[in-house]
């Protein structure tokens, strides 16, 4: 008995001169696979199907490249498979999706068999006078279209003959509130734009600047969409630089009554650029000026829509001050085109998007008479507060970067307003809707 260890293992131990074979050789192998290789020329075969494979994949290189679906910020599909992408790879590739004109990677081809699709944008503010025709050509360029929209100063008919198309979506939202959408693109649009309506309420408007951020968070930064901010000439105030180049920090009045918009889309200006470089978010500003055309708002306090409605009413034509004032009038399909070239582009701006023809309000008025009616009278009343005395935009810049520039001048962009305005005012007044004049109120 003891707690003695017994060694067993010793029974198994080879004894010193038992059978060992011969070490293993490391490169043995590797001199037989050579000795293979150098035997019946095939190290020859393998140059020749090595040389054949590069000019395959040479000649051919977008054959398999990856094709970004455009509709989908979540997946990028590959013809025989589908794989998943983080947003943040999706970025990279971002503008392989943009397939409108000015695509922004011409070199991007889409796979044999595969058609291209539309993008899914948003328009906010889609039922206003220039999101509206912004809409038309979006819908008819074969992209999917979502309009949100409060209807402050737009109305459902301006965008009723899209109703029934499966490619178009009306929201009645109101913007200041957060708002998730799966989407491409977002031009935003969304803003009371007249002195009428902006003053009505001016800290809501001041105050819907600064919530942007909901905007651009829910839309544009959470799926890594496009967003294009509608921001204004008025940024420049009344300037001290002319023509106002997009270099020129303008000179505003922050604490006026039209400061609530000058200094909002300052302010909104500012909050895109944060976003863009602090957070990656892809943004377009384009600084726009005077526009007119039809399903403008009727007396809106724009002096274009005034003039026109004064005009075919048969009433005088109301001139601010001595109506020397300038301003630049541009037809509202320059704009849109404008609009679309820098969402498309690769160029972040700001762009001043406007028509460099220059006129007095006075010579505006000449131009009214001529087109309506060459009997309406003019009416002089006292200058409305912080009225710029002169804008006309330097378009270089939208020139050289997006190869834009106006094509429709005043003379011929008037009379294409004058039908949609008769039919409006007179049909307003035969309904005794005033839906159009809410500003006059
Ligand atoms: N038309 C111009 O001459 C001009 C010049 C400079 C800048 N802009 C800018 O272009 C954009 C469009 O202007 P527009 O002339 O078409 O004006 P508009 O008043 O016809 O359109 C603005 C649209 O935004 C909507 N809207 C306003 N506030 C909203 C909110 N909080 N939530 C949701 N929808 C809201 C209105 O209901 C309307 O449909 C505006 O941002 C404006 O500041 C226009």
């Amino acid at each position: 008995m003891g707690s003695e260890l017994i060694y067993r293992g010793s029974e198994t131990q080879p004894s010193s001169d038992s059978y060992s074979p011969k070490p293993v050789k490391p490169w043995a192998s590797v001199t037989r696979t050579i000795h293979y290789l150098l035997r019946e020329q095939r190290l020859l075969f393998v140059f020749v199907g090595i040389a054949i494979a590069t000019l395959i994949f040479t000649v051919f290189p977008t054959s398999r490249a990856p094709y970004v679906a455009p509709h989908s910020r979540f997946t990028t599909l590959i013809p025989d498979s589908i794989t998943y992408f983080p947003i943040e790879t999706q970025q990279k590739f971002s503008s392989a999706h943009r397939l409108g004109f000015g695509s922004a990677n011409p070199t991007s081809k889409i796979p044999l068999g595969l058609k291209r699709k539309g993008l899914r944008i948003v328009v906010t503010g889609g039922a206003g006078f220039v999101g509206s025709h912004l809409v038309d050509r979006l819908i008819a360029r074969g992209d999917s279209v979502i309009v949100v929209d409060n209807f402050f100063t737009g109305r459902k008919q301006n965008v009723m003959h899209h109703f029934g198309n499966p490619n178009f979506e009306l929201i009645r939202h109101d913007v200041v509130e957060p708002l998730l959408l799966e989407v491409d693109q977002i031009y935003h649009l969304a803003c009371p734009a007249s002195p009428v309506h902006y003053k009505f309420n001016p800290v809501k408007t001041i105050i819907s600047f600064i919530l942007l951020q909901n905007l651009i968070t829910g839309l544009a930064k959470r799926v890594g969409a496009r967003f294009l901010l509608t921001s204004t000439s008025e940024v420049y105030g009344d300037p001290l630089q002319h023509p106002q180049k997009e270099t020129y920090w303008g000179n505003v009045n922050p604490i006026g009554v039209r400061s609530c918009y000058d200094e909002g889309k300052r302010t909104a200006e500012t909050l895109t650029m944060d976003y863009h470089r602090g957070a990656g978010v892809e943004v377009r500003i384009a600084r726009i000026f005077n526009t007119y055309g039809p399903r403008m708002c009727i007396d809106d306090g724009r002096v274009v829509s005034n003039f026109v409605a004064q005009a075919i009413r048969k009433e005088p034509l109301t001139v601010y001050g001595d109506g020397k004032q300038t301003r630049s009038f541009q037809y509202v399909s320059d704009l849109v085109e404008g609009l679309m070239r820098l969402m498309e582009g690769e160029h972040t701006g700001p762009f001043n998007l406007g028509n460099p023809g220059e006129f007095t309000m006075l010579e505006l008025a000449e131009v009214v008479q001529e087109t309506i009616d060459p009997n309406a009278k003019i009416e002089f009343r006292p200058n409305t507060e912080d009225d710029p005395h002169k804008r006309k935009p330097d378009i270089s810049r939208a020139k050289e970067l997006l190869g834009w520039e106006p094509k429709v001048s005043l003379r011929k962009g008037l009379p294409l307003m004058v039908s949609d305005f008769r039919q409006r005012i007179f049909g307003d007044h035969k309904e005794g809707s005033n839906t159009n004049n809410a500003s006059s109120s």
